[in-house]
């Protein structure tokens, strides 16, 4: 097992609503000040990263959306040492204003931003900015080539590059970021086209959330293609983390959250993304197999099953360390105090396992 302290990452709440589809009471607020304060109790907690959403338009949920560059800045003003990974579609964002943008924030922040390149599931926010929506697999090579165009730019003096989406002539980006080689480059997606995607340019690969052995499938499939390219590539799994003194506690929270789901909003969230994954050709796309209870959370975080006592959770997180997993990203009901809770209860297990497992 890897000797390196699993990391955490927590979801950024810059959409409104919470991460859950369901009508249950949520302190969770999408507000700057409440996310501002958030960041800070991350930081203090341990957490490592926090990762933001972009959203163009409200729907399932999500009737507010702040823009995920921004508010990630705002954040790392905020903080001292959380990194903050923005999220960034490709179409709205073009990659010489990202590549930009971030350098500057790079400098600004002395080296803490990192990017999510996401492909895109939500067909009717691309229709209600006029933009084109590409099929599944076109999706993806449009993210390939995105991101191999940062790395360019980030890295090369006189950059040219000439592919079926972007072209560059001798560009030079100045200042160039301050991060060596370059912010990091998280993506998601679990189709084949994200795998194959994250086992030739990313550096993180960030999934839904899934069993033990859902997860292990796609950690084996991809380190090993990346591995045939040459390439490493680090994996994060998302998972929404319910931590209660008493397992039964946990459960009852996870009941109430499915009972009082929205059951149209779900519905209609499973429809879109259930379609926007079938398009991928070999049907492995991130909800292909989600029930209605998994697509309360909008990455199937009930799935990965990190709901009980901080015990259980410390063990089963180890344990998908021990499957190769270096980061889980976790969404809470009630982010604050629930984050607080984890840094104090479940960290410190986290932290106690993994040393007597690298003694033994
Ligand atoms: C951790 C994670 C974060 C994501 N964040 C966003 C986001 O902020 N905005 C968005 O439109 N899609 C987001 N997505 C969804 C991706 O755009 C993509 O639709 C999804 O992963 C589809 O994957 P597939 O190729 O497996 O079908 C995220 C996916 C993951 C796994």
């Amino acid at each position: 097992m890897s000797q390196t302290p699993i990391k955490f990452a927590y979801w950024v709440p810059n959409v409104s609503g919470g991460l859950v589809v369901s009508r249950i009471e949520q302190r969770t607020g999408w507000d700057i000040d409440y996310n501002r304060q958030l960041a800070r109790i991350a930081e203090q907690a341990g957490f490592d990263y926090a990762l933001s959403q972009i959203r163009f338009t409200a729907g399932y949920g999500a009737e507010y959306q702040h823009e995920s560059v921004a508010i990630s800045h705002a954040l790392l003003a905020a903080t001292e040492k959380l990194r903050v990974i923005a999220a960034i579609l490709p179409g709205p964002w073009h990659p010489a204003v990202l590549a930009k943008q971030i350098a500057t924030i790079d400098h600004l922040t002395g080296g803490r931003i990192a990017v999510n390149i996401v492909s895109g599931w939500f067909r009717g926010e691309f229709h209600a900015i006029g933009e084109p929506w590409l099929e599944h697999d076109e999706r993806y090579r449009r993210s390939e080539e995105f991101i191999e165009v940062l790395k360019g730019i980030w890295t090369q003096d006189a950059f040219s590059y000439r592919g079926d989406f972007y072209r560059f002539h001798d560009y030079s980006l100045k200042p160039r970021p301050l991060q060596q080689p370059h912010p990091e480059i998280f993506q998601g997606g679990s189709s084949r086209a994200a795998r194959d995607m994250a086992a030739r340019v990313s550096d993180w690969y960030f999934t839904n959330g899934n069993t033990p052995e859902g997860i292990e499938a796609q950690v084996d499939d991809i380190r090993a293609k990346a591995a045939a390219n040459g390439h490493s590539v680090k994996i994060g799994v998302n998972a929404f983390i319910i931590a209660r003194d008493t397992e039964a506690e946990a459960r009852a929270v996870l009941d109430e959250i499915i009972a009082k789901a929205d059951p149209e909003a779900v519905r209609a969230f499973g429809h879109e993304v259930k379609n926007a994954g079938a398009a991928s050709p070999e049907g492995e796309g991130n909800w292909a197999k989600s029930s209605f209870e998994d697509l309360v959370q909008y990455n199937d975080g009930f799935k990965t099953n990190l709901i009980g006592t901080p015990q259980q959770i410390a063990e089963r997180i180890v344990a998908l360390k021990a499957l190769g997993v270096d980061l889980i990203l976790s969404g809470f009901l009630h982010f604050q105090e629930e984050v607080a809770y984890f840094g104090e209860k479940v960290l410190p297990l986290v932290r106690e396992l993994e040393a007597r497992r690298a003694a033994a």
